[in-house]
């Protein structure tokens, strides 16, 4: 394995969207490849709209693992517009077909709501945010999640920041944080659409204390 990191960039986009797509297959959730398409590109733009730190770890080129997080003190919402337009776009490409697409906006609402209630019991304890993390199916177990963490947290620390946060849920390896030195600072529960009949699933709220 030739590792590099770097920041992310658009030619990274596809291969990242078929890491997710290997990772929670949104298949279960719409039968039309067009939806799951126009599904994969909303939810990368949607991370990369909250995001101002990007980590890519490509091995020989290839994307297999990306960390997005975000400083909140050096958050700039006009450096974002970029990702607005391809994400208005795909959503137009989603409404067409909007039928079969009604599990992923189930999906979404009810992450949402749980997310609201769970920043809302600590709202003002946080100055940073992982708003994205995942590392390739194959590449898994070899400290590569490790290192883009922590490689973030550094950021942080070199920002002074005190305290961040990120959401995970049962569908996620959210053990990973608990092994790593994240602190379960809320729990709720939402449903899970992903399958026939949707499912009670687990929502957390981590934290991580950054001692500068
Ligand atoms: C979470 C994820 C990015 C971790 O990446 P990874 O490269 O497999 O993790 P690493 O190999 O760096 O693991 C680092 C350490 O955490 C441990 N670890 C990882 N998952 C663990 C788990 N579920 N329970 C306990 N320990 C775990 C590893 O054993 C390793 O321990 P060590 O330092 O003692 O050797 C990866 O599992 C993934 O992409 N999962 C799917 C997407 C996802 O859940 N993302 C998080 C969304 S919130």
């Amino acid at each position: 394995m030739e590792l590099e990191f770097r920041e992310l960039q658009k030619k990274d986009h596809a291969r990242v969207k078929k890491i997710i797509n290997e990772t929670w297959n949104y298949g279960n959730y719409s039968d039309h490849p067009g939806q799951v398409e126009a599904v994969l590109e909303i939810y990368l733009r949607n991370c990369l709209l909250r995001q101002n730190y990007s980590r890519v770890a490509l091995d020989n080129g290839v994307p297999v693992g990306l960390i997005l997080g975000r400083i909140d003190r050096d958050f700039r919402s006009w450096k974002q517009i970029p990702h607005l337009f391809p994400l208005i776009w795909a959503g137009l490409k989603f409404c067409l077909r909007i039928f079969s697409g009604k599990k992923f906006i189930q999906q979404a609402l009810e992450e949402h709501r749980a997310y609201n209630k769970l920043l809302r019991e600590r709202k003002g304890t946080f100055d940073g945010e992982v708003v994205f993390f995942i590392v390739s199916p194959n590449e898994r177990g070899r400290g590569l999640g490790k290192k883009l963490v922590f490689e973030f947290l550094d950021h942080c620390r070199r920002k002074n920041l005190n305290y961040i946060y990120l959401f995970s849920d049962t569908s996620c390896n959210y053990g990973f944080y608990d092994k790593n030195g994240f602190l379960r600072a809320g729990e709720t529960t939402a449903r899970d659409y992903s399958g026939d009949v949707s499912e009670p699933m687990k929502v957390f709220l981590y934290e991580y204390h950054l001692e500068n």
